[in-house]
């Protein structure tokens, strides 16, 4: 079963450590900004352990997003710009679902609209005005084109939040092939059929194209160009990226080439387990042999906005199966039997790494799927939306558990399930054979971005890192101006042979004619 608890508090400390103890100590204490003006609660969770690592180091750090909270430590000052038209908590999710894209579609609205109101605001101009002040920023690289301007003339890191994305890293020059690599939001079953290829490559041409060439980017630009008229394009501004902090690692995602500037930090939330309260505690070792199953949604997906039908398929399947359950939800719940604790907030590592939790329920988030890996807790997948169906594939691909779909959800399909999944040892098998190689990293998650953001700083951008693919025009990158001169070579080769054997065909037979006419 999974490694004892002190052995696993003494690999979390060696291995995967929560300190970022190997490193020699900074030159200097650094000033970083860092930029998620639009992001998601998931997308902060990503910046949190950036941001302590690198104030632990000594380092300066002013974060802007717009879901700020506060923050105990004396070196990260964290605030809200307060434009208040990308809230995730005005999204319910199970109406995004049904939208094309997740919804996507509804950022053409919400970005321009963020990148008109953004620098009126007094407290942001100001940031603006003195970022030069900075030895660095990190910015969250998706959704945020709207702090471009900030970048001009500083050297940048994105952090990925969402995992390798291929359109982020073309930037970089590492143009991943559609033949193998998923997009940010699909993925098929490897290795991809003729069909998924062909779906896979207009997958990857018209979601970077939409994004970037064709709606989203052009939209915000407009209205950063009408404030900033001296301003480069941004997207021309983005190419002097850095380096990508990448929020996964090979382990526990389809294994990508990356460049030396792409470094894989995902898990760096991830930590050995501490006490859990005394309630949780004797709840969940008074379980009987069929152990607990934990039910949570993150924190996008609000439990009280799923739809009733499914809600009452929950309640039904857990009054049916033998385990006891924890389910977090916000806001009363009638007719759950008394297997069940409801609970708004729960500490969801501590309760994944418990050896009596058997299965965890989740809509498939990135951090939810780290976090279950790294305590080697099996999986029962229901996504959502976004890069949810993806995620759930891998956890099904994988044997990591099983997924099922909201459209199709019945209690007699999740009592089927999670029975399979909690009977069945090769789920954790599987999620062992995963979750050991995760944790057996010669440097820590934290480390390495705490490293390579005082790299960028230390070289100053870093500009041996640069792949000189990044630099080449598309027409440059696929060669076609070498394919179309080789073309050229060709039919001109090809013609001259032509007119040679008429040539010759013409003095043999042509010759032969004029005789056997003569004849
Ligand atoms: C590109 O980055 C370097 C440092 O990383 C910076 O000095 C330079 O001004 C940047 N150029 C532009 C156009 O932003």
């Amino acid at each position: 079963m999974r490694v004892g608890p002190l052995c696993g508090v003494l690999v979390g400390v060696l291995v995967v450590g929560v300190v970022v103890g190997e490193l020699p100590p900074p030159d200097a204490s650094y000033k970083i900004l860092m930029l998620l003006p639009i992001s998601s609660k998931s997308h902060r969770n990503v910046f949190i352990p950036v941001a302590e690592a690198l104030a632990e180091r000594g380092h300066k750090i002013v974060m802007m997003s717009n879901t700020a909270k506060p923050m105990n430590h004396p070196n990260i000052h964290e605030f809200d710009h307060g434009v208040p038209d990308f809230n995730e908590d005005n999204i319910n999710m199970f109406e995004a679902r049904k939208q094309k894209f997740g919804g996507l579609g509804t950022l053409n609205t919400i970005l321009p609209a963020v990148a008109r109101k953004l620098y009126k605001r007094p407290e942001v101009m100001k940031l603006y005005n003195r970022r030069k002040e900075f030895d660095v920023i990190i910015i969250d690289h998706m959704f945020n084109e709207v702090a471009y301007p900030f970048l001009h003339e500083m050297p940048f890191i994105t952090l990925v939040t969402g995992g390798m994305d291929h359109r982020h890293s073309a930037v970089l020059g590492n143009v991943l092939n559609p033949s193998y690599a998923p997009n940010f939001l699909t993925d098929f079953p490897a290795p991809l059929s003729m069909w998924h290829r062909f779906i896979n490559t207009l997958g990857h041409i018209g979601l970077a194209f939409y994004w970037r060439n064709w709606v989203t980017v052009p939209l915000v630009q407009k209205e950063i160009t009408a404030q900033f008229p001296d301003l480069p394009p941004l997207l021309d501004i983005e190419r002097n990226l850095s380096l990508a902090l990448i929020n996964t690692h090979f382990t526990i995602s389809k294994t990508m080439p990356v460049l030396p500037s792409e470094v894989e930090v995902g898990t760096m939330h991830c930590r050995p387990a501490q006490p859990l309260p005394q309630d949780l505690e004797t709840w969940i070792s008074g379980a009987g042999p069929e152990g607990v199953i934990y039910f949570s949604l993150g924190s996008v997906a609000k439990g009280s906005s799923m739809p009733t039908e499914y809600r009452d398929a929950f309640i039904e399947a857990f009054r049916r199966l033998p385990h006891r359950v924890i389910w977090k939800y916000e806001g009363e719940l009638k007719g759950v039997s008394d297997n069940v604790l409801i609970q708004k907030w729960l500490p969801q590592q501590d309760i994944l790494a418990h050896n009596k939790v058997k299965v965890f329920i989740t809509h498939g988030g990135l951090l939810s799927l780290q976090e279950s890996i790294y305590h080697a807790t099996p999986l029962l997948s229901i996504p959502i939306f976004g890069d949810q169906p993806k995620n759930a594939l891998f956890v099904k691909n994988k044997g990591l558990g099983d997924m099922l779909v909201w459209e199709e959800l019945t209690a007699d399909a999740l009592v089927n399930t999670l029975t399979e999944i909690t009977t069945n040892p090769q789920y954790t098998r599987n999620m062992e054979s995963v979750s050991r190689p995760l944790r057996d990293q010669l440097t820590t998650p934290k480390e390495r971005a705490v490293y390579w953001t005082e790299y960028v700083i230390r070289h100053k951008g870093a500009p041996q890192l640069k792949c000189p693919a990044a630099e080449l025009s598309w027409v440059e990158f696929l060669m076609l101006d070498v394919l179309a001169v080789l073309l050229v070579v060709l039919h001109i080769t090809i013609y001259i042979l032509y007119r040679i054997l008429r040539a010759i065909s013409a003095k043999i037979f042509g010759h032969q004619k004029v005789k056997s006419k003569r004849e």
